[in-house]
């Protein structure tokens, strides 16, 4: 089928963002990070200063603020009121309060209606390839291609380690730390219904995204 839509889920550290680059450009399909999403609503909220514990303070921090987020592998871009942040969502600051914003319905259903809006566009060129944590079960649910992608701690540790440039050990502790926060608002442990789930511990990039790919042609 043309255009297919793809929902990659997992853990920190699994591998989730390379993985779906690489499949993107290989398709021609679009990319969009929700985590960059999440991160960048988190980095309006703690500009805007507002209480974090409330849903409707970060909702108007959000309103007030524009907030965009690119869906081309070439340029994945977050904007904060016309300025590039991609290096600054990444920053422990908003890591450390990303899963507080994120664990706030009314937030997510804001979020959640954005990544909907920019994935039916793109069923009309060239599909696209979804990163997150509850894409393939409510975001995408009619998702062509669910996949939920792990690895074990030490490998999820030392991978996210290399991307921001700290310690295996400091990184081991923020994941597992996330990791239990995010579980009480999506199940990042866990694969959807319907997930082909894939290991990636001992498979370097393209044996994972050629797995993708025989998956994506089997269905014909
Ligand atoms: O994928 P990444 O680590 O950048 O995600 C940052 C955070 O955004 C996660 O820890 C989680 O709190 C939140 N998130 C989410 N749902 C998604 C994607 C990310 O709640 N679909």
């Amino acid at each position: 089928k043309n255009n297919p839509v793809v929902a990659i889920d997992g853990p920190s550290g699994a591998g989730k963002s390379t993985t779906a680059k690489t499949l993107a450009t290989a398709i021609g399909a679009g990319y969009l990070d929700t985590g960059a999403m999440y991160r960048a609503a988190t980095l309006a909220a703690l500009d805007a200063e507002v209480d974090l514990s409330s849903a409707d303070e970060i909702l108007s921090a959000l309103n007030e603020a524009k907030l965009e987020i690119g869906t081309t592998v070439e340029d994945p871009y977050a904007r904060l009121n016309g300025e590039s942040v991609d290096l600054e969502i990444r920053t422990e600051r908003v890591t450390a309060a990303v899963s507080q914003v994120a664990g706030h319905k009314k937030v997510r259903e804001h979020l959640i209606s954005e990544q909907k809006a920019a994935i039916n566009a793109a069923r009309k060129k060239g599909g696209i390839v979804v990163e997150g944590r509850d894409i393939a079960e409510v975001v995408a649910p009619e998702a062509d291609l669910k996949v939920y992608l792990t690895a074990d701690e030490k490998a999820r540790a030392s991978r996210r380690a290399l991307e921001i440039g700290a310690t295996a050990s400091d990184t081991a502790e923020d994941i597992k730390r996330r990791d239990k926060a995010d579980s009480k608002t999506t199940k990042p442990m866990e694969a959807a219904d319907g997930a082909h789930v894939i290991d990636s511990t001992k498979l370097s990039v393209v044996e994972v995204v050629a797995k993708l790919l025989a998956l994506l042609n089997d269905r014909g």
